[in-house]
This record gives C-alpha cells, structure tokens and sequence, in this order.
C-alpha cells in the first residue's frame, strides 16, 4: 500500500513540500497550527507568491490527495513518515536558532502516535537537533508506537522552489538505519530514477550540510563584497574582476554578484545560527569566519547608503529618494531580512523623503515598513527624485530606458546597489552612476559575457 505522509508546518517549505508530493502521487495531510493560513489552504490560496504553487495546490485539493488540518490526533492516525518543515527563526536574544516550533511540533505529535512511523526532519537546525528530538519523541510516545528519526535537508530557493523540489540537485538523507533509507528511497522514487545523486549520511552530516552549503553561499558573496571595498580603494571595477576569476571552474561565475549583500528568511539566519553553533561546540574557526561574512553583508547596506549620500552631496535630509526594489531579491514577494528595505529605512532616518517602489513585494514592504512611502509603479518613484537607488534587481528595472527615466527625475543621478544596470547606456544617457566596487564604472573587459 503507497505510504500515506503528513507535513508538519506549512510555511513556504512545507506548503512546497506537501504539493510536490500530492504531486508524485501520495496522499498528503498538511498541519499547521494557524488556523487562518489551513483555511486559506483549503481554499486552494497559497499565502505568498512562488510561481506554480497556486496550480499544484488547487489540483491537489481537487484530487483529494492534499489535504489540511490543525489536528495533531487526525496526523498521528493518518501518516507513516511525518516530514517536519516547521521554521526555525533566528532568537530573540541572539544568533542561535530558536527551535520552539521544531519542540512544540515535537511534543504534540509524540502523544497521538499509534504505530511506528518515520519522522523525517527538513527544517534547517542546530547539528545535534536530530538526535535530540529522536529523545524527545521516545520519551513521549505510547508504548508500541516508536518514532524513528531521521534528517532530510532541503535546498529550494525562493521563486523556483517548486522545481527546485521536483527536480533537486541532490538528495541528502541523514538516517539510523536502512529501514529508514529505504523509505525515503521509497518517497523519492521519480528523482533517484531520473539520476539524482542520492547521499545517505548520518544525521549530523545531514544537519550541517543545509548550514554549511548556505553558509558557503553567503562567504561567496561577502568574499566579493570585501573585495569590492579594495577595488574602490585601488580604483579597480568588481563587476570585471568577478567575470575574470569566474572563468576558473573551480571558482565559477555564480553568487560573485557585489552590491547591497545577502537577505531573506535564510542566509543571514543561517549563517548566524552555524557560527553560534560551531561556537557552542567549541569550533573557533568556523565561528570567526561566519561572523565576519555576516559584518562584511551588513557593512554593504551601509556602503549603499553612504553612495546614496555622496549622490546628492553629502547630506540626505529633505532630499527626494527613489528606491527601486523591496524584495530581498527578484521574483519573490518576500521582504524578510531585506538589503532593500533596510537600506530604504536607513535613509529615511536619515530625513530623505523616500518612495518604494517593488512590482510585488509592496504590500509586506507596507507591513514591514510602515513608516515607509511605498508607490504603486516606477514613475511614481522617480518623478521628481534628485537620486534613484537601485536595491533590488527586477527586470523591469534593468530593462527600464534610462533616457525616459532622466526626462522624469529632478536629477539624474542613480545608485545602481545591485551592480545590475548597464552602466555606460545609462552615463550616454545622461546619468551620474554610483555602484559598489565600481569607482570609475570603466566598460567592462571586451570577451565572452558571464
Ligand atoms: C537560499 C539558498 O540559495 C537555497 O539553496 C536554500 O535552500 C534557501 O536559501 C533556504 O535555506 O531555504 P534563497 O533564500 O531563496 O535561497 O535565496 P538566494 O537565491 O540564495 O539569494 C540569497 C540572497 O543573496 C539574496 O538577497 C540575493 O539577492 C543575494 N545574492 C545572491 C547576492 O547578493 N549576490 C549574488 O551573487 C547572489
């Protein structure tokens, strides 16, 4: 008989998760403790934007095969793997990861288990959370109901997280034993038959592996950002020097991208919880590598306001400032942790009298931002701006005419924080251009693009 699997948490992991399951073919059951978002749910509306989640989610409520609750009773009699997606934001009170959801969903599955069953971790924790919640589950379950854990981390990215989820790039599974293996084998049949590199690990690689394949992520990032700080210095241009040692493999084009720095529900979190970690368990290096691509991200934001700044001459305060972008990146809704934002606020603090405007992002800008102007489209933003910044790089703006823009700004001078405009069109046109590790903004080395 197929196995029947339940998701707990359905935030935008689990909400994913639980589709793309229906999807391959099993009945699902969702949980979350919010009852608004499961009714919301149950009418077939995805609380965030992620293209092609809507679709998968109304299919399968149609189908029959994704189903909602918020009754821990109905999951534990229903499930035979329970997949744990619920979120592990970072402590009110510091860097570590606060794993209240992960123990609560702990604590109410354990009771209203019947039969053993596998509870398989997703969620991006602590390395050592596996084989504490496995206790934790012991010490809760009825007699003849043992639950088995194991730790299945997830590498989605925003805005292709569905395909992401179908097709992976790889298949991580932390296990105790090869009852275990076999059922995860088992869920993800259609990918290991598509060739998917599947790594069988033990829980605690598993556990660090989401950590440290992010926490790579971000030192890629912060690496070209510090470098960017030289070529301002040398009077060098980042945008050629990132292209140059891409081409080396092992180096490779990808997330050497200078500007306002890393955002979202993710990298900065987890970067801060791996370096709390390591720290906890003693691991000095890691820690003091962390915590400097953690001051050179957020020095970046603040490079960005400085070069807003210095574009309308050193002073912000009663000035016109459009900002362009408020998602953490292009092709979300998603403004948690957002470079955008923070940099937006920063400058408003500082007297500028500031408009967003971001194609989808405004109305959790709105939320998250309330003492923000936020306008409904790009011209709104710019007319009359004396400086326009550039913080997240939609392609709207990228493909904006910057001879149109200039006849609608008071001054044509733009902060391109994303390093994403194609300079020399917008300096032929008129422009003042200001970016991060681009003192000179030279045309870039003639030769084979990115
Ligand atoms: C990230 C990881 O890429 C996923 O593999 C992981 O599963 C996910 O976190 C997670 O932990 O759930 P995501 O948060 O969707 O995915 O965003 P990314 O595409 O990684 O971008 C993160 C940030 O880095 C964005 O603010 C982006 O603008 C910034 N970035 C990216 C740069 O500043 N420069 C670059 O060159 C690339």
């Amino acid at each position: 008989m197929a196995l029947k699997l339940s998701v707990l948490g359905v935030g935008y992991l689990g909400v994913t998760h639980a589709a793309c399951l229906a999807q391959l073919g099993f009945e699902v059951l969702g949980l979350d403790v919010d009852r608004h978002r499961i009714d919301r749910l149950r009418a077939g509306e995805v609380p965030f934007h992620e293209p092609g989640l809507d679709e998968l989610v109304r299919t399968h409520c149609r189908t029959g095969r994704l189903r909602f609750t918020t009754d821990y009773a109905e999951v534990g009699a229903f499930a035979d793997v329970h997949f744990l997606t619920v979120g592990t934001p970072q402590a009110a009170d510091g860097d570590r990861a606060d794993l209240r959801f992960v123990d609560a969903a702990a604590d109410a599955l354990a009771p209203r288990l019947s039969r053993p069953c596998l509870v398989v971790g997703k969620s991006t924790v602590p390395v050592g959370t596996a084989a504490r919640l496995a206790a934790r589950l012991a010490a809760r379950t009825p007699a003849g109901a043992r639950a088995e854990v194991a730790w299945n981390p997830e590498f989605l990215r925003e805005g292709t997280a569905v395909t992401d989820t179908l097709r992976p790039d790889r298949i991580v599974v932390g296990v105790a034993s090869a009852r275990a293996e076999g059922l995860l084998r088992e869920i993800y049949a259609p990918a290991l038959e598509a060739g998917t590199p599947f790594l069988v690990t033990d829980l605690a690689t598993a556990e660090l592996a989401k950590v440290a394949a992010n926490s790579f992520l971000a030192m890629k990032i912060s690496f070209i950002n510090a470098v960017s700080e030289v070529c301002e210095a040398a009077g060098a241009d980042v945008l050629a020097l990132a292209r140059v040692i891409g081409h080396d493999a092992r180096i490779g084009h990808r997330f050497l991208g200078a500007g306002v720095g890393f955002g979202g529900g993710c990298l900065p979190k987890d970067v801060r919880a791996f370096r709390a970690r390591a720290e906890e368990l003693g691991c000095t290096a890691v820690g003091t590598l962390l915590g400097e691509v953690d001051q050179v991200n957020l020095r970046s934001r603040r490079r960005v306001v400085e070069l807003a700044r210095e574009s309308v001459g050193g002073d912000l305060a009663g000035r016109r400032v459009a900002v362009l972008g408020a998602a953490f990146k292009p092709g979300t809704d998603d403004v948690r942790d957002s470079p955008a934002l923070d940099v937006a606020s920063a400058v408003s603090r500082e007297g500028a009298k500031v408009a967003v405007y971001d194609p989808m992002a405004a109305a959790n800008g709105r939320r998250a931002r309330p003492d923000l102007e936020f306008v409904d489209s790009m011209r709104s933003a710019v007319t009359g701006a004396e400086t326009v910044l550039l913080l997240t790089e939609w392609e709207e703006f990228r493909r904006a005419d910057p001879a149109e823009l200039a006849r609608w700004v008071s001054v044509a001078s733009v902060v391109d924080g994303r390093n994403a405009l194609d300079h020399v069109a917008w300096s032929a046109a008129g422009w003042t251009v200001r970016a991060p590790g681009r003192p000179g903004f030279p045309p870039l080395l003639s030769g084979p693009a990115a």
